[in-house]
């Protein structure tokens, strides 16, 4: 990760460029949750309306390119952006227009209607195959509806996809602000500043985060292990888990994982009690037992108060917590009992100053949000595959393609 801490100071901005006139493309990801035709959680909208704001102000024609969901080539009206125009258009407290096709005659002469300031949304990118093939003419002919590129997508910068990598090839390019937030505050991760550093990873499988335990146990000095892919840990340990999800194929690599963790001497923190219960249904009956006691027909379903107490212990030491992924069935009443429970702590030793605590993903995010603890972390990230593969230590093809972008002024842009 070392080589990644620069990145802020070497990404292209476009504050003090002239916009006046220009069409500007910003990749967006207004991939929003969506339930029933609502949007359920709007963070990535509001996320993006400082760079909005700033490039219809300068005078700019925005054209806002984005995917939504993985409609694999083909036209789905379900997957449609036209239902996010409004929500922008409040956001923004402007009118959004809405393009009916991202490239083709229908995109060029919505794009060539925009007047100074105004912001117009394509249609979703990923209803033309060559999006996520990250076809050459495809990113050209998307490059040619605009001068100037603004990649305001972190969340989608893992994606080698011809609005991410491709268009930057052929227009002036440059980091939105999000996408500069995230990367600045992600970079501050591994900084050694912030040592102990621990690392809280939880979610049902090893084998969908395996990159990132094996990456973590060599960079942090605690990691706690929560969810059900914990439970693969302790079952690699020889303790009986009765019916509770695991992946018997991984207890070899769980293995794998501790003994590097005690060689790079990070301290691995695994549930010490659980909750365990019949069924994953609400309301079922559930009791607290230690690792020795859990009944051979019973489910663990989230961690239990003495691995809590420990959790407390060991991260009130640190200085910083990068999160992802809930500790228990959060999703299920009560057993979102222990994340919440873990992000009141994290949220509380953050009000005191003594800890700075960032978090990712998806269900992470929503966990935060159950807790009604959003505002009380010190950064929450949009992104979710992007936010793990950074924490993986790879390369991320977006940013990548924005630092070898060729070279160019401000005034040239
Ligand atoms: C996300 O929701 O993490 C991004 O929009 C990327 O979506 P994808 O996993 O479908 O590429």
């Amino acid at each position: 990760m070392g080589a990644q801490l620069s990145i802020p100071l070497r990404l292209p901005t476009p504050q003090n460029a002239d916009m006046r006139g220009k069409t500007v493309l910003v990749r967006t990801d207004l991939n929003v949750p969506m339930e029933g035709g609502r949007i359920t959680d709007q963070s990535r909208i509001m996320r993006l309306l400082p760079t909005l704001t700033m490039l219809s102000e300068q005078g700019a024609r925005v054209v806002l390119l984005s995917h939504f969901g993985r409609p694999e080539g083909k036209f789905d009206p379900s997957l449609s952006l036209a239902p996010l125009v409004d929500a922008l258009s409040a956001a923004l407290k402007r009118e959004v227009r809405f393009g009916v096709d991202c490239i083709g005659n229908a995109a060029r002469n919505a794009v060539n209607a925009l007047r100074e300031g105004e912001i117009i949304l394509l249609e979703n990118l990923r209803f033309h195959l060559q999006e996520e093939s990250g076809d050459e003419a495809f990113a050209r002919e998307l490059a040619s509806l605009g001068e100037i590129y603004v990649n305001d997508a972190f969340s989608c910068s893992h994606r080698a996809h011809a609005s991410i990598t491709g268009i930057p090839r052929f227009l002036p390019s440059f980091a939105g602000m999000l996408l500069l937030e995230e990367v600045t505050a992600l970079s501050n991760v591994f900084s050694t500043a912030m040592r102990p550093l621990a690392a809280v990873v939880g979610g049902s499988k090893v084998s969908t985060k395996l990159a990132l335990l094996e990456n973590l146990v060599s960079k942090v000095d605690v990691l706690v292990i929560g969810g059900a892919m914990a439970n693969t840990f302790l079952h690699a340990q020889g303790i009986a888990i009765g019916r509770s999800l695991y992946e018997p194929k991984m207890a070899r690599t769980a293995k794998g994982i501790l003994s590097a963790a005690e060689k790079a001497k990070c301290h691995i923190l695994l549930p010490a009690d659980v909750v365990v219960a019949e069924t994953l249904c609400p309301h079922d009956p559930c009791a607290v037992c230690t690792l020795n006691d859990i009944p051979h027909g019973g489910m663990i379903a989230d961690v239990g108060p003495v691995t809590l107490m420990h959790y407390l212990q060991t991260l009130s030491t640190c200085r910083m917590v990068v999160w992802n992924g809930p500790v228990g069935a959060f999703e299920v009443s009560p057993f979102d009992s222990g994340t919440v429970h873990l992000a009141r702590m994290l949220a509380s030793l953050t009000r005191a100053g003594a800890l700075q605590t960032i978090a990712g993903g998806g269900d992470t995010l929503a966990a935060i949000a159950h807790a009604g603890l959003s505002q009380a972390f010190t950064y929450l990230s949009t992104a979710g595959g992007a936010f793990l593969e950074w924490l993986e230590g790879k390369e991320l093809p977006g940013i990548t393609a924005l630092l070898s972008a060729p070279a160019r002024t401000l005034a040239s842009a």
